[in-house]
């Protein structure tokens, strides 16, 4: 049995001040919530805040990213040493606002700030190490454009995706992970994923980690699905067999939209 998770990507939203308040509303709501696992994962200036905020409850606290190396000339970047002493568990890694454009920076387009950001496949694998190394687990993202969907590509591109995330992590490391699934062109469009495609294509993920890792570590991987979940549609998705939770952006800003999230997470469970 997989324990549905919630987890709260709040991006670049939440000085210290809205961070406190808005942790606050969750512990209201959700703070002794055991069925679901719950993770907010602020800004890095927010983490301590956000700690000490949660401190007594069952909430988890997680980073957006981080830099494989432990320290270095590395300015602007966070290592996962630096994220386990805030208190962190959990790390985002991957996020397609972190890949931009899959890597690709087209000069022709470069105003778009998508593209400034470089995460690769290869670099995901990397932080994915480093992440498991410190004791961090990794949630770590995938999804395909709009025209990679279009085009008729999902299943290839995300499976890439999904191998080339787990490559060369021994079993521990699998056993830490979780994997979510983000249609890029569902984050923060209000455009959602049909709940049955969404969980079909969480369905061909746990394949992929099934032929990479054996059917144990492929049945017991947590697979969470991201992209405009919101408290009208997340029943149908978290009702999917292979979805076991929500990576959620905009839906997480708000204490209630949250909360009613993590109900629907622990109401997944009975
Ligand atoms: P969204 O973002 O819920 O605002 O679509 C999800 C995400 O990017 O993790």
């Amino acid at each position: 049995m997989r324990k549905p998770i919630m987890a709260g990507n709040w991006k670049m939203n939440c000085d210290n001040d809205e961070a406190q308040a808005l942790a606050d509303g969750v512990l209201a709501r959700a703070g002794q919530v055991e069925d679901a696992t719950v993770i907010l994962c602020p800004p890095a200036t927010a983490l301590t805040t956000v700690h000490a905020a949660i401190a007594n409850s069952n909430i988890k606290l997680g980073g957006q990213n981080l830099f494989w190396e432990e320290a270095g000339a590395f300015t602007g970047e966070i290592s996962a040493k630096m994220l386990l002493a805030c208190g962190c568990e959990y790390v985002i890694i991957g996020h397609s606002e972190r890949r931009g454009r899959f890597g690709t920076v087209d000069e022709a387009d470069a105003e778009d700030l998508a593209a400034i950001f470089s995460d690769t496949d290869a670099t995901v694998n990397r932080k994915v190490r480093a992440a498991l190394a410190a004791g961090l687990r990794p949630i770590v993202c995938c999804g395909e454009l709009l025209s990679e969907r279009q085009a008729g590509k999902t299943d290839g591109v995300v499976a890439a995706q999904v191998r080339a995330m787990l490559d060369g992590i021994d079993d521990e490391g699998v056993a830490n992970m979780v994997i979510a699934y983000e249609p890029v062109w569902a984050i923060g469009t209000g455009e959602v994923c049909d709940a049955d495609e969404a969980g079909r294509v969480c369905g061909m993920i746990r394949d992929v980690v099934e032929q990479a890792c054996g059917p144990e570590l492929a049945e017991d991987m947590q697979i969470l699905y991201g992209g405009s979940v919101k408290p009208d549609n997340v029943e149908g998705l978290m009702a999917m067999t292979d979805i076991d939770g929500g990576l959620v952006g905009g839906a997480s800003l708000k204490a209630d939209s949250f909360g009613a999230l993590i109900e629907a997470a622990v109401a997944s469970v009975r």
